[in-house]
């Protein structure tokens, strides 16, 4: 494992969704492989959200064997925002794992766990223009800097080389901080909406990843939720 972990790269030009045409082609294709698109048709976000994926984005799907999937979505936010430091500064992660830039969505990851297998979906803006109904949230890179998509793409396939053999063996324990270093929701008040709607400060997160609210004298461990505001 390490550098070289990716055995295959499949880029498309144009597709549904990376996730679902993985899925497909697992038969075909050993895994660890990326699908890389330059445009698709169904990109879909968390919670069966619609996923805007114009030409001039990072559209991408790593597949790779896993036996423990706890932490992984999490994790996956430290690759991509290393990559991104190379270029830009002021770079967060959003629990679980939106990628802010400037206070704006920048992109996501989706997470899907079949069987044995892990995919995991990134969407990046990076040259493509955002659509006017979500202006005030997101932002692409062409807003910023002008930064190749393929240089990008190498840069973060780099990190992942370098890291995912770590999480793979000891778990999303060793990033942890770095994490918590970079969480744009650290020490604010947020409302997020679990089962029921949760009000508290973020004060970190778990080994696991999972988020730690602190309401009134308890401190509670969210493990799945959307934050709602912050
Ligand atoms: C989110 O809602 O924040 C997650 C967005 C994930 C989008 C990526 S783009 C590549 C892959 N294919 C998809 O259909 N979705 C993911």
């Amino acid at each position: 494992m390490g550098k070289n972990f990716f055995k295959t790269i499949i880029t498309i030009n144009e597709v549904d969704s990376t996730m679902d045409f993985s899925k497909k082609i697992l038969t075909k294709v050993e895994p660890p492989f990326i699908v890389l698109a330059d445009i698709q048709k169904k990109g879909r976000g968390q919670h069966g959200r619609e996923w805007s994926s114009k030409k001039g984005g990072l559209w991408l799907t790593n597949v790779f064997k896993i036996t423990n999937g706890i932490g992984l979505s999490t994790f996956f936010a430290i690759p991509i925002m290393r990559a991104l430091r190379k270029y830009i500064s002021d770079v967060q992660v959003k629990w679980p794992n939106d990628i802010f830039v400037s206070r704006k969505k920048l992109g996501g990851i989706l997470v899907e766990i079949r069987e044995d297998f892990a995919f995991v979906g990134i969407g990046l803006n990076v040259q493509n223009e955002i659509p006017n109904e979500i202006k005030d949230t997101a932002i692409s890179l062409l807003d910023i800097c002008k930064i190749g998509k393929r240089d990008l793409f190498n840069e973060i396939i780099n990190q992942e080389e370098g890291l995912l053999p770590i999480f793979l063996k000891e778990g999303f324990k060793p990033f942890k901080e770095e994490y918590q270093n970079n969480l744009i929701l650290l020490n604010k008040d947020i409302w997020i909406q679990t089962d029921t709607l949760i009000n508290g400060k973020v004060i970190g997160v778990s080994d696991n990843g999972e988020l730690l609210l602190k309401c009134g004298s308890e401190v509670i461990t969210i493990i799945n939720g959307t934050v709602k505001s912050f």
